[in-house]
């Protein structure tokens, strides 16, 4: 069966860009035959760019609730959080042992964060942890450590797993005396919806503070961020350029071929940027309202998450525990006898 195997970072409240970009088509992808999915809430990972305990806890919970009311079944799929896996840390350490630091000083968001700081005139690492210098490592072994073979993300992710393949090959080289510990894992970008764009037309990202929220808020609060998508000032009757503003391509994530020709044909015609954003909020609303129901009852259950998400990491460990058992032994971390 081939492993497929993706997280989400727990700081903040899930977005489109998350749900279209990582969450809809790995429960896509999870129903189809002969695939074994892991999906975790990389609970780790936001201890690097968060230190508010109160947000930690409260993102880990939304995030867990929006899967499983987007459709993920616990029974089928490999589902936890990655901080219920003691061996991922573990193996975070043998990586970095065989991680070179040049290859970490090329990581994107490390490199962005020292250049802000060049900007902005301070001293080149002010403010940078090792959590951030490291990140890509930590990322290698949550992919690792249960052998994926594909690895479906938004293109912001693309370098992160490339250096995952660079590490295992490493760790292969080093200690596999023929034979191969790690897989090489596979990138897998969905084309046609790679980058959401946010608000203001840049992606749409927690960094850049233009996000559309999946169920934050409810109806009204989804209706509200639309309404400050930033379009052009045409008037309703003059003719919109459809690719001007994020309109466009949030309304093609949700809607089908003929909804989006159709839709891109009113802009050209003419159609108000205000009755534009209606119908976008009403395409949005009819896949996400049924949806926003089941997350709202599951996140007033915090302790039957809890149990779906103990189970699902006893499951996991059924595998990261041997696994990790054979790597120890690989670098030579054995018993006496
Ligand atoms: P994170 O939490 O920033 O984002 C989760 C997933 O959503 C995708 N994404 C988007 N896709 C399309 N358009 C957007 N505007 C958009 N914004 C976010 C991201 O590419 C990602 O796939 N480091 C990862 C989490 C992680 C992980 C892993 C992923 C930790 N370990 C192992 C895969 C495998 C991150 O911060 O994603």
């Amino acid at each position: 069966k081939t492993r497929v195997l993706t997280g989400i970072t727990t700081t903040g409240t899930p977005h489109l860009g998350n749900y279209v970009g990582a969450i809809r088509p790995a429960i896509a992808a999870s129903r189809g035959e002969n695939v074994e999915s892991y999906y975790f809430m990389a609970d780790y990972h936001a201890l690097i760019k968060c230190d508010d305990p109160a947000r930690i806890a409260r993102s880990r919970l939304e995030i867990a609730a929006t899967w499983l009311a987007c459709g993920l079944d616990p029974d089928k799929v490999y589902f936890y959080r990655q901080s219920d896996i003691p061996e991922i840390p573990e193996l975070t350490w043998l990586l970095t042992c065989v991680t070179a630091k040049g290859l970490m000083n090329r990581a994107h968001a490390y490199k962005a964060a020292v250049d802000a700081n060049s900007a902005a005139g301070e001293d080149a690492d002010a403010g940078i942890t090792m959590g951030l210098y490291s990140y890509p490592i930590l990322m290698a072994a949550d992919i690792l450590i249960f052998n994926a073979h594909r690895v479906p993300v938004g293109r912001d992710q693309i370098q992160h797993i490339e250096m995952a393949r660079d590490i295992a090959a490493r760790f292969n080289h080093l200690f596999g005396a023929g034979r191969d510990y790690f897989v090489l894992p596979e990138v897998v970008i969905e084309e046609s919806v790679a980058t959401l764009p946010g608000l203001d037309g840049r992606k749409m990202s927690k960094s850049y503070d233009n996000t559309v929220p999946l169920f934050e808020g409810g109806a009204k609060k989804l209706k509200e961020t639309i309404a400050r998508i930033v379009t052009d000032s045409r008037l309703p009757g003059e003719a919109k350029d459809p690719d001007s503003s994020a309109l466009m391509p949030i309304y093609r994530a949700f809607a089908d071929e003929a909804e989006s020709a159709d839709f891109r044909a009113a802009l050209a015609g003419g159609l108000g940027w205000g009755e534009a954003k209606q119908r976008l909020f009403e395409r949005l609303e009819r896949d996400i309202a049924p949806m926003r129901a089941r997350y709202e009852e599951l996140i007033a259950q915090p302790a039957r998450i809890e149990e779906i998400l103990q189970a699902g990491a006893a499951r996991a460990r059924q595998l990261s525990v041997p696994f990790l058992a054979q790597l120890r032994e690989a670098v030579g971390l054995r018993r006496f006898q």
